[in-house]
Order: structure tokens, then C-alpha cells, then sequence
């Protein structure tokens, strides 16, 4: 057999790269671009189950049965897509337990805009509108990332957030044709969601440490700043075709550059919300370290029985 150097196997990968053959887990890959990848995947992951929470905390009050039937399904299809990434980390040779408890003491991030709380129904149709809009705009260029089983999972996931986000945009367009009360609701989710789900696309290019290196290795296709633009020129129209009004003064369409030209972040709200100090951030570990823990007997009941099958097969 034929001794691959270093150079020869690094070669062969940005070959790869190159013609846009994606890599498979058994393929050779530099450190950095395995470390990347378990590090974004399991944020993403981490991010699909602890959003289940903000929406789980209306299904029981969801204001008819067709509504929560969706609502239902919206939060199930999220654990599913946690299942999805978590399985496409483990080909990575990452720990799924691991990774889950690094993201209970903190050291793995999750997205920022689950640590705000979802105060009324309205805050249903916002966060499936803006949130799983701001995600679709983040994942459909994932669909073609280079590692393979990360591209294949977000396939699925994508058809998935486009029913989301309709959804949420629905529940929208209803409030909007009630009564003033409703229409009240609306825009005061819209207010406070907003500027939350412009800061899911990340720090701007300027601050952010990893999009030249992750869009070298095609692992991201476009910047933070581009996706957060064609989400902003996505969705202005479609809040003003139902009569809301975007929170933002300095929102403008710019007929140069043929987009709108928007106000500046809070980053300042951003960094704190990552850092832990969000409105949320402790409700939402505290949740998820109880659903640890009163799940265990079932994992440790599955793991007696793996064993037990086990030694009957080799008696
Ligand atoms: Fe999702
Ligand atoms: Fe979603």
C-alpha cells in the first residue's frame, strides 16, 4: 500500500474542496477543519433543542386545536433536527454526552435568540417568521457545505423551517386581520423580536473570527453580514404587505446598492446575551439539566437492556 504524506493527503482534501466533492467522515481531513466543524454543528444542535423551549411554553395554550396541532408538530420537527446534527457531529468522532454537557456548563454556545422570552401568543407567529426565517436564510447554503453528512441533514431540516416559517407568518397575518388588540400583539413581538433575530446571522465580518477560514474550507458559502442583508431585504416587504411597521428609524431602501440600508446592532446586548447574562440563559440550562436528569432512568434502563441482549447472544 502507497504512504500518504501529509502534503499528498492535505492535497488531495483541498482537491476535493475544489471540485466541490463533498468529504465523507472516513475521508482524511485537517484537525482545524474537523474541530470547526464539530464546534458549529454542535452549536446548531444545541441551538434546535433548547429552541424547543421558548415555543414548548405555548402548547398548552395555543388558542384553538389546528393551532396547536402545528405548534406541535413545528416543536417535534425541532427535535428531530437535533437528532439529525447531533448524529452528523458523531461522525466527527465527537461524544453526543459530552457536547450536550458542555453546553450545560456553558463552554458550548447555543443561539443567542432562545435567552428571550416569549411573552404572549403573537410571540408564536414572530419567532416562526423571523427565527425559522433567519435560520432558512442561515441553513439553505448549508445544503451544499463540504462535510456531507452535515449537507444531508440540512436537506431535511430546510423543508422542515420553510413549513415553520410559514407558520409563524400566518399566525402574523391573522393578528393583523383582528381587532386593534391583536394588531397591538403583533407589532409589540415584532418590536421585541426584531433586532434579536438580526443578531442570530453573528458578530459582522468586521468581529468575527472564524467566516474567512470556514468559507475557505466551504464550510459556510456566504458572510454573516450577507445572509443578515438578505434576510433584512426578505422580510421588510413581507411586514409591510400585512401593516406592520419594522422598529427601526433608520431602515431605508437604498435604490444603489439595491437593498435596504439598515440601523446599527446593539452589540453591546448581543456579547451579553452569548456571554450567559441574557434574560433567559438560566431558565433555559436549568430546563435542560432537569430534562437530563429526569430522563436518565430511561437511558439507564435501555443501556441494561443493550447489555443484557448483549451477553445472551455471546452465551
Ligand atoms: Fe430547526
Ligand atoms: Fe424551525
Amino acid at each position: 500500500m502507497k504512504e500518504h504524506n501529509l502534503a499528498d493527503l492535505e492535497a488531495a482534501f483541498n482537491e476535493k474542496l475544489k471540485q466541490d466533492i463533498r468529504i465523507e467522515p472516513k475521508d482524511w481531513m485537517p484537525d482545524a477543519y474537523r474541530k470547526t466543524l464539530i464546534r458549529q454543528i454542535s452549536q446548531h444542535a444545541h441551538s434546535e433543542i433548547v429552541g424547543m423551549l421558548p415555543e414548548g411554553n405555548w402548547i398548552t395554550r395555543a388558542p384553538n386545536l389546528r393551532r396547536k396541532a402545528v405548534l406541535l408538530a413545528k416543536v417535534q420537527d425541532e427535535a428531530g433536527h437535533g437528532q439529525y446534527l447531533y448524529s452528523a457531529m458523531e461522525t466527527l468522532g465527537a461524544s453526543r454526552e459530552e457536547s450536550i454537557d458542555d453546553m450545560h456548563t456553558g463552554k458550548a454556545k447555543y443561539s443567542s435568540i432562545f435567552n428571550y422570552p416569549t411573552l404572549t401568543w403573537a410571540d408564536m407567529g414572530a419567532v416562526g417568521w423571523l427565527v425559522d426565517g433567519a435560520a432558512i436564510m442561515n441553513q439553505v447554503p448549508l445544503c451544499r457545505t463540504s462535510y456531507g453528512p452535515y449537507a444531508r441533514a440540512m436537506v431535511r431540516i430546510c423543508k422542515e423551517e420553510s413549513f415553520h416559517q410559514r407558520q409563524g407568518y400566518e399566525i402574523m397575518c391573522t393578528l393583523m386581520k383582528g381587532s386593534e388588540e391583536q394588531k397591538a400583539m403583533a407589532q409589540d413581538a415584532l418590536n421585541r423580536f426584531w433586532w434579536p433575530a438580526l443578531m442570530m446571522f453573528g458578530p459582522s465580518d468586521a468581529d468575527s473570527t472564524h467566516t474567512q477560514q470556514s468559507i475557505d474550507w466551504k464550510i459556510k458559502r456566504h458572510t454573516n453580514d450577507e445572509l443578515r442583508q438578505m434576510f433584512v431585504d426578505a422580510t421588510v416587504p413581507q411586514a409591510e404587505l400585512i401593516g406592520l411597521t419594522i422598529p427601526d428609524k433608520d431602515l431605508k431602501w437604498n435604490e444603489e446598492r439595491g437593498h435596504y440600508d439598515f440601523g446599527e446592532i446593539n452589540w453591546d446586548e448581543f456579547w451579553q446575551v452569548v456571554s450567559g447574562n441574557g434574560p433567559c440563559n438560566a431558565e433555559r440550562i436549568a430546563t435542560r439539566l432537569k430534562a437530563k436528569e429526569d430522563g436518565m432512568w430511561v437511558r439507564e434502563a435501555a443501556m441494561a437492556h443493550a447489555e443484557k441482549k448483549k451477553a445472551k447472544k455471546a452465551s
